[in-house]
């Protein structure tokens, strides 16, 4: 593998300990994955900041880095944390736990890791540009940046994307070079299918790619319109079924323009319809219990937009969450500041719901709570909650999920 002058010298100590290690795990990586040279990265995105992910290992490890003086060499974000950091008492978090999060924060503060706490950085803190290199993990934020922006980057593990964040650098193969980005699997939709299913549609749709496609990169045809949201939520699905870290939109996506671009002129090598019937398949798999009585819902996954603040307080205007229901709609602080100025936290708050800031459900200790059933309108969530929260899970549509918060109970459709 190529290392430039600047690499050897960094791999010969001459930048201090934390490089030197960092370019090392880097250089290992690349070398098994074949990759010929480093790619400098505009940007970095770490996990390792929720305490239920680095654990005391990472504690550990950001203790002995910032004794070293290890400071990040690019623009660098976080991910939730395992708290909700002005409301962790409220949420029935245990102080111990809390304490180690806060300690978290505190070592990567002092590296110089911007505090976002979200999964959305590209909104508005970490906001890269097409053809751009970057250093990320968390799957959903990964699959956006590479599929909606069109920059590039693999799926960094923990740790690894710190290392990315000390040195400005990432091993170049997968998704950093342009012969590994062309679509692999093609997803031809039914017309109108949208329109059948609202707001059910894109997470259920990409839960499905997901499942079918692995680790491969599909490419969809036959969408006519999709929001920015609703480009979210599919992606963050099949990131979560699948491990999907790039996926073409035929004449959505930048990258596919035409079913011809997001193939590079190639063939696909499997071809798949779409219609109703998988919908609906989908839709039942992704739920683990029935429908009925609920006691917690969960709305905002990825972190929620203003946009659906706004949305989420339109359906709860006037209206109380029922006895025994907890309805927490999670996002960051950028949005929450700007949900309380336009009016629509006041009316989610007064209505019962609460705000989970810089953190969610997935990611926090929720034992105390002794929750048996969730209900949710996000992919992500639907895969991961039955085994991060313990409980049975209900998918449904966002205006289904807010419903439920308000009667207790949930149809599946
Ligand atoms: Fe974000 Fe948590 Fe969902 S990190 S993508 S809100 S599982």
């Amino acid at each position: 593998m190529h290392l430039t002058d600047e690499e050897q010298r960094i791999l010969d100590g001459a930048s201090g300990e934390p490089q030197r290690i960092a370019l090392s795990v880097l250089r290992k990586l690349g070398e098994a994955y074949g990759a010929d040279r480093m790619a400098e990265i505009t940007s970095a995105h770490v996990v390792g900041s929720s305490y239920q992910i680095a654990g005391e290992a990472g504690i550990e490890i950001y203790s002995q880095l910032v004794s070293q003086g290890a400071r990040v060499k690019v623009l660098t974000t976080s991910d939730p944390g395992s708290i909700d950091f002005a409301r962790w008492r409220e949420f029935r978090t245990p102080t111990a736990y809390a304490e180690r999060q806060i300690r978290i924060a505190e070592l990567l503060d002092q590296m110089g890791v911007i505090p976002t706490w979200t999964c959305t950085p590209y909104t508005t803190f970490n906001v890269p540009r097409f053809g751009e290199d970057l250093g990320w993990s968390e799957s959903s934020a990964v699959v956006f940046a590479n599929s909606v922006i069109g920059a590039r980057t693999n799926r960094l593990a923990a740790y690894v994307d710190v290392c990315a964040a000390l040195t400005g650098r990432v091993p170049r193969f997968g998704l950093h070079l342009p012969e590994c980005r062309r679509g692999e699997v093609l997803f031809e939709l039914d017309p109108d299918l949208a329109e059948s299913f609202e707001d059910h549609f894109f997470p259920a749709l990409g839960y499905l790619v997901g499942q079918v496609t692995g680790d491969r990169i599909p490419v969809i045809a036959g969408v006519k319109h999709a929001t920015f949201d609703q480009l979210k939520a599919f992606g963050a699905a099949s990131a979560a079924s699948g491990s999907v870290a790039l996926y073409h939109m035929v004449g959505i996506t930048p990258e596919a323009r035409t079913l011809e671009e997001a193939f590079d002129g190639c063939e696909p090598a499997e071809r798949l319809h779409v219609g109703k019937r998988e919908i609906a398949q989908t839709i039942a798999q992704m739920s683990t219990g029935q429908g009925g009585a609920i006691d917690v819902v969960g709305v905002g996954c990825p972190h929620a937009s203003i946009d659906q603040m706004r949305r989420y307080a339109a359906l709860l205007e006037g209206k109380r969450v029922h006895t025994g229901v907890q309805l927490w709609i999670c996002t960051n602080t950028v949005v929450e500041e700007m949900a309380r100025r336009m009016g629509y936290a006041k009316v989610i708050e007064q209505s019962g719901a609460k705000l989970m800031v810089g953190t969610c459900h997935n990611d926090c200790p929720l034992g105390a709570w002794g929750f048996r059933r969730l209900a949710t309108d996000s992919g992500k969530f639907a895969y991961y909650t039955p085994t991060t929260v313990g409980t049975e899970c209900v998918f449904a549509g966002t205006e289904a999920c807010i419903e439920a918060a308000i009667t207790g109970r949930v149809e599946q459709r």
